[in-house]
């Protein structure tokens, strides 16, 4: 890709959004609520592979993969193919009035590729969020029991079951309350932010206040399951001590708990695994994946052992669009990409790249508080003190917005968002990595220099 054309040279920005990007801004302001966010003021035309271009010409590299959904690239000639040829033959039918096999297929190669040898089914439905309640339904369905516990600083959507299991309340609770009650909290084992305290183990500081749970306000038989992410998304990226999902799903065992592995983000490679669980052979209950399952197609799923699958009743689960059939071709060739191609060793190769890089500028940088992340899925957190831990937000939106006036797309995330995170397509070429990563640390430097 030719440098001189990404948004905007180092000395000279081009002002996102032309004239084009500008009028459907501000059609944006009249038309659209302020609650949907935007996280920059870009209008997207077209893409392909890791590379965005605005309606204006301005081309973009792409490090946020619409939020972790593009891991096999944007607008990739298989899935357009795919989609192009389900579109003409059946775009709809509601798996509940008229079955298709798409919908079938999709559900046999995630019973098959999912952790675990025993019999497992698949539901499928449109969005993350709402794979998320139709798991609580099913746990509570199979167990007869009605709590749930989540952890702090977690994401698990925007419905209202999945936002009472969110552990952010700013932006995406406040207002919206009250929730679904019966949701019980702990904190995470972040290693950069031990919520247990500097010198100790904050695995066993969860695995404690777990069983502290169990005495002080809800009993293991009134506890339907565990929902986790095995890598914290929205969260920040945070990475568990290796232990933390094999002694959670022990812990689960042993009092007959479900544990729900929320795989929507670190799903599809991401870590370099087909399913971040696999780092530690975990095998969950149910298994959640929405997001670069389908390549951009609103799909997403629960899987799991087919006799707790089995526990709603008949006309229990479903929708209008859950497993729609174009969205389950687009499914379909990604499955066959990850059969058929290397993108796992990608996501490895990726993720060192990105890794290492990220670790160069903690050595430069005092602003990089934290390097962290599990195969592609990749972070930094930026402070203003390494020794407090000051949060930097200001300098992170900062570094986000001068990122996307030179060219490249970056999201940030966390508690205290604070921290850039790194979601690009799997397959992006290594120039273009390298490239990408280059305007990140001249946007770096710059931030940096006013701190
Ligand atoms: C871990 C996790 N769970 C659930 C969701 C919700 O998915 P959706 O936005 O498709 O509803 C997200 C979205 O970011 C997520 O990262």
């Amino acid at each position: 890709m030719d440098a001189e054309r990404l948004g905007g040279g180092r000395d000279e920005p081009a002002p996102p959004g032309g004239p084009r990007g500008q009028a459907l801004l501000e059609r944006r302001r009249q038309a659209v609520p302020r609650g949907v966010w935007n996280s920059t003021p870009l209008f997207a035309d077209r893409a392909s592979g890791a590379v965005i271009w605005d309606v204006d010409g301005s081309q973009y590299i792409d490090f946020a993969g619409g939020i972790g959904v593009l891991n096999v690239g944007h607008s990739r000639p298989e899935i357009v193919e795919a989609v192009r040829a389900q579109a003409e033959r059946l775009t709809h039918a509601c798996f509940h009035v008229t079955m298709y096999e798409g919908y079938v297929a999709a559900a046999e190669w995630l019973n098959r590729r999912t952790p675990g040898k025993h019999a497992k089914k698949t539901l499928l439905v449109s969005t993350g969020a709402e794979a998320v309640d139709n798991a609580v339904k099913i746990a509570r369905a199979y167990t007869g029991r009605p709590a749930i516990i989540a952890f702090d600083n977690a994401f698990h959507g925007r419905t209202l079951m999945a936002l009472s299991l969110t552990g952010k309340i700013n932006p995406y609770k406040a207002g919206f309350g009250p929730f679904p009650g019966e949701v019980y909290r702990v904190p995470y084992p972040d290693p950069y932010r031990n919520p247990f305290g500097e010198g100790t183990d904050p695995v066993d500081g969860v695995l404690a206040a777990l069983d502290r749970l169990l005495l002080s306000q809800v009993p293991p038989d009134r506890i339907a399951a565990v929902i986790v992410e095995p890598v914290q998304g929205e969260g920040g990226f945070v990475v568990p001590p290796r232990g933390f999902l094999t002694r959670l799903s022990e812990f689960c065992r042993q009092h007959g708990i479900l544990l729900i592995a929320d795989e929507i983000q670190t799903g599809f490679g991401r870590t370099g695994r087909l399913w971040a669980c696999e780092h530690e052979d975990v095998v969950p209950d149910l298994l959640l994946s929405a997001k670069s399952l389908a390549a951009g197609l609103p799909l997403a799923a629960v899987t799991g052992r087919a006799e707790i699958m089995d526990a709603p009743g008949e006309g229990g689960l479903g929708g209008t669009y859950g497993g729609n059939p174009v969205a389950c071709a687009a499914a379909l060739e990604v499955f066959r990409l990850f059969d058929e191609t290397d993108l796992l060793e990608s996501a490895r190769r990726v993720g060192t790249v990105v890794r290492e890089r990220f670790a160069s500028w903690y050595d430069r940088f005092p602003l990089v508080g934290d390097v962290r992340g599990l195969g592609a899925m990749a972070a930094l957190e930026l402070v203003r003190d390494r020794r407090t831990r000051e949060p930097a937000a200001g300098e992170t939106t900062a570094a986000v917005r001068l990122a996307w006036e030179r060219g490249l797309i970056v999201l940030k995330s966390g508690l205290y968002g604070n921290v850039i995170r790194f979601l690009a397509p799997l397959t992006i070429p290594d120039d273009l990595l390298r490239q990408g990563l280059d305007v990140l640390e001249g946007v770096l430097a710059d931030v940096a220099g006013g701190q």
